[in-house]
């Protein structure tokens, strides 16, 4: 969507995948779906270098209204949970630096049951979204048929258009329709929206992750070519620093969501989030490299028999990454090949940085043998440089 936001793929904080539907705030007020939570995390965001690192969108995801509209037909927050309003919040949350996203559901209710927009209030929810101050829209598609989806997902487009309000707008269209072609047409997606769920639910479990990285490596060539500035693919949530993933799992889905160039939205608890979780999310290169201009989305590039793969996302000024990663369950395994195995061009001198490690190897020539070490389901990542080529003999010009 050319309305000049999400130029990068957007960083931030969503709620569902850890924190879900649980309006109980009588027994669990310190998780619970209620402005509470809000607070707290903008705090963290804003003040534990989340913020600073690109990490800006706040973003409350399904749950927060209350069961009915208001007089006037308008979505409300729940008044028990949600007591200052969205206004207050989204102030609260600008005033940090922060920006707010919230959730609606284009349909007759959300998949939590709550008040959903059908056609005919998509006007009137998006003028209240702007009033409000929110920045994101997140856009879900339970309770609705594919003909109001085709309606629907570009009429809220032009409805926060309408607004006046820069709104980044998240579809969960595509994910509603199977998520390919011809059910889903990828030209117009990315003419609609800034960004879109094309699979499933990301759930806190590695066969998850796994799942969904299975699913965008076999629709690559569907998938890849329609990312770029303005409209991203999204692979979903990142759940590092929750319970179902390793330390190696971890690094594992930031490399790989970072080389397909997804959108970085932490589904976790801020307050409480472990120093290695920390360390693998605010990698200053990862996120240079999540965050390059060219917005290019990285492809997988080898697929071994032995169950390694090798991922390649082209940078700007000619700079690249590589993620290597093993799906082998038995021991760090030894993977040697070369930069002209992987398609680099001939004659060139890399330096290359190590993204989690920082090493630097210098002077790698494209056709040089090298070895890396690659934990099982974890990854070596690389970060690439071209650098001038040595002044051959013939060159030099005598005087
Ligand atoms: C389905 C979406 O895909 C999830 O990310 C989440 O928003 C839930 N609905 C909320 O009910």
């Amino acid at each position: 969507l050319e309305n000049g936001l999400a130029l990068t793929p957007p960083m931030g904080w969503l709620a569902w995948e850890r924190f879900r539907c649980n309006v109980d705030c009588r027994e669990d007020p310190r998780n619970c779906i209620s402005e509470t939570l809000f607070y707290e995390m903008a705090d963290r965001l804003a003040e534990d270098g989340w913020r600073d690192l690109g990490y800006k969108y706040i973003n409350i995801d399904d749950c927060w209204s209350a069961k009915q509209r208001d007089a006037a037909g308008r979505l409300v927050p729940d008044p028990e949970r949600f007591p200052r309003g969205m206004k207050a919040l989204a102030d609260y949350v600008h005033a940090r630096g922060l920006k707010l996203g919230i959730y609606g559901d284009l349909g007759t209710l959300t998949c939590g049951g709550y008040p959903g927009t059908t056609l005919d209030l998509v006007e009137q929810d998006a003028q209240t979204f702007a009033e409000w101050g929110v920045d994101m829209l997140k856009l879900d598609g339970c309770y609705s048929s594919s003909e109001e989806q085709a309606k629907g997902y570009p009429a809220m487009a032009r409805a926060l258009n309408a607004t006046g309000r820069p709104i980044v707008y998240s579809c969960s269209w595509p994910a509603y329709q199977g998520g390919l072609p011809p059910k889903v047409n990828y030209t117009i997606l990315a003419e609609v929206c800034n960004l879109w769920r094309n699979y499933d639910d990301i759930q806190d479990s590695w066969d998850s992750v796994l799942s969904i990285l299975d699913w965008f490596s076999a629709n690559q060539d569907v998938l890849q070519p329609v990312a770029g500035p303005g409209h991203w693919n999204d692979p979903d949530m990142l759940i590092i620093g929750n319970f179902g993933l390793s330390y190696e799992q971890s690094r594992s889905q930031m490399a790989l969501w970072t080389v397909m160039a997804a959108p970085l939205l932490m589904s976790t608890d801020l307050r409480t989030i472990s120093p290695s979780a920390k360390e693998i999310l605010q990698n200053r290169l990862m996120i240079q490299i999540n965050q390059d201009p060219l917005g290019i989305q990285g492809r997988r590039i080898v697929k071994e028999k032995f169950h390694i793969e090798v991922f390649l996302r082209p940078l700007s000024r000619a700079t690249s990454a590589l993620v290597f990663f093993s799906r082998r369950t038995d021991m760090p395994f030894v993977y040697t090949t070369s930069l002209a195995k992987l398609h680099f061009p001939e004659d060139t001198v890399y330096e290359v940085q190590d993204v989690y490690s920082g090493k630097i190897i210098s002077g790698l020539k494209t056709e040089d043998s090298f070895s890396v070490v690659i934990n099982p389901s974890g990854v070596v990542m690389w970060y690439l440089c071209p650098v001038a080529l040595p002044v051959q003999p013939w060159h030099v010009v005598r005087q």
